[in-house]
């Protein structure tokens, strides 16, 4: 018999978490699509929020492949974080990549080399295999040890002796050394819930069941309580995974590198396109017998402006291959030069890529808008405000920027605790932004100094 058990496993996370946005938890839309007030951690910005839920539908519905979005507006009126919403919607089965414009030059790897690993990193393929495994809550182990050959203080796991049960069965098994070493590494114990793959060995854990005899509880456990399974030890379960492109690169990369390494040739520091190219047929054949279908997730590249001609004219041929992400860009730049030339361009992209854009604005806030913002922060960092310092860290968001009154909230903090204080003052705030300057003070400071020692 066949037992169908599907889980998925989640694609990597969004590859950077980005504290700053940490209190976003999606675009906050209502069933309609209509963006609310205040939701998911958004406020305001509501055109751009419901453009962006519309990206999400056709993301969602495979329309979006090779498309791209741009996020344009002024500094601090929440294009990045838009994208975090976007990622959050989406879920964690589609894989967003996070990158900056200024990420890609390094010394190392070449330009367009940094760009094609976000672009893998971002195409997921969802595989779905049958794997005989035997899964069940584990009733007995018990270890047989020996000394380690070259260290005879060590003892290492020879075997392992094992029962698993379920509501209907109960098997008792012995595994070889590589499982039973598996097994103390994550810490398996009477009561825990396991599989096994009966293949490779690779060993599962998927939670605690209550009620075992002789297994031990605490009143807090990492892993999460699940039901006594049920129907045979021994079983088929049928596993999805969500890999990515890249995920595929590195593992043929490193089978060719443990053959290079005995040959004594050096790897090369990119992925060679031999490698990608192989990777590409597999997948394909993947798809063709049905095993596998693509998750085209979303590459992210924050400040776009910072990319040159190269890498624009790279990302508008990624987008018309045959694997390719869905494009978001953002930037703060209006009619600017495109990096490294003297060609003007709107928003220092070139404009062959531009046409291939939907363009999403936002603007700046209203004060209570930023009031609003400076709240959620506060709330998600965990920082009381008296009323009198939330209307100050206000004035310094429209005076100065947003960015910086949401910087000033820790400072902000901490003076207060010096204190001895619990929330956090008007005074507090003003401290704390006599000690750290926004953009505007820190350029015109050091303008002065310029000044002085040219005299
Ligand atoms: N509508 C919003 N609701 C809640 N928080 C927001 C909103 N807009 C911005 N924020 C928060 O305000 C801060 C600044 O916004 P963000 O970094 O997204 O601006 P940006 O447009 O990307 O700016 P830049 O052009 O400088 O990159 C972040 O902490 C962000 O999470
Ligand atoms: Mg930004």
């Amino acid at each position: 018999m066949v037992i169908e058990i599907k889980e998925v496993k989640p694609a990597k996370p969004v590859s950077r978490r980005i504290s700053l946005h940490s209190h976003i938890r999606g675009l906050g839309l209502d069933d309609k699509g209509r963006a609310l007030k205040i939701a998911d951690g958004l406020v305001g910005q509501e055109e751009a929020r419901e453009a962006a839920g519309i990206v999400v539908q056709m993301i969602k519905e495979g329309k979006m492949a090779g498309k791209g979005i741009l996020f344009v507006g002024p500094p601090g009126t929440g294009k990045t974080a838009l994208a975090v919403a976007i990622a959050r919607e989406l879920g964690e089965d589609t894989p967003f990549v996070v990158m900056s414009g200024a990420e890609i030059y390094s010394t190392e790897v070449k330009k367009t080399e940094v760009i094609m690993r976000g672009v893998r990193k971002a195409i997921g393929i969802r595989v779905r295999e049958v794997r005989k495994v035997y899964e069940g809550v584990v009733t007995q182990i018990k270890f047989a040890y020996v000394r380690h050959p070259f260290n005879p203080y060590v003892r290492v796991p020879r075997e392992a002796r094992l029962t698993l049960a379920t509501k209907d069965d109960s098997l008792t098994i012995t595994v070889s050394d590589e499982i039973a070493t598996q097994l103390i590494r994550l810490g398996v114990r009477r009561g825990d819930h396991i599989w096994i793959d009966a293949e490779t060995g690779v060993v599962n854990k998927v939670g605690r069941v209550k009620g075992i005899e002789k297994a031990k509880y605490y009143d807090i456990e990492p892993t999460r309580y699940s039901e006594m399974p049920t129907g045979s030890v021994k079983r088929e379960k049928e596993i999805v995974r969500v890999f990515t492109l890249h995920d595929l690169d590195v593992y043929f990369a490193s089978q060719r590198l443990a053959l290079t390494e005995l040959f004594g040739i050096e790897l090369e520091k990119e992925i060679s396109s031999d490698i990608r190219k192989s990777v590409d047929e597999l997948v394909k054949k993947w798809i063709n017998e049905g095993k596998g279908e693509v998750v085209p997730g979303v590459l992210f590249i924050d400040d776009a402006h910072l990319l040159d001609l190269e890498a624009f004219a790279f990302l508008t041929r990624i987008l018309e291959s045959e694997f390719a992400p869905i494009l978001i860009l953002a930037t703060n730049r209006g009619m600017t030069k495109i990096r490294g030339t003297d060609i003007e361009s709107p928003h220092g992209i070139p404009l062959d890529l531009l046409d291939r854009l939907l363009i999403i604005p936002t603007r700046p806030y209203t004060r209570e808008e930023i009031r609003d913002i400076i709240k959620i922060r506060a709330d998600e960092e965990e920082v009381l405000l008296t009323d009198e310092a939330l209307e100050r860290l206000t004035d310094y968001g429209v005076e100065r920027s947003l960015r910086y009154a949401v910087q000033l909230l820790r400072p902000a903090a901490i003076v207060a605790s010096r204190k001895g204080k619990v929330k956090v003052d008007k005074e507090d705030v003003e401290e704390a932004a006599k000690l750290f300057a926004d953009l505007k003070q820190s350029v015109e400071m050091l303008k002065k100094y310029e000044e002085l020692f040219l005299k």
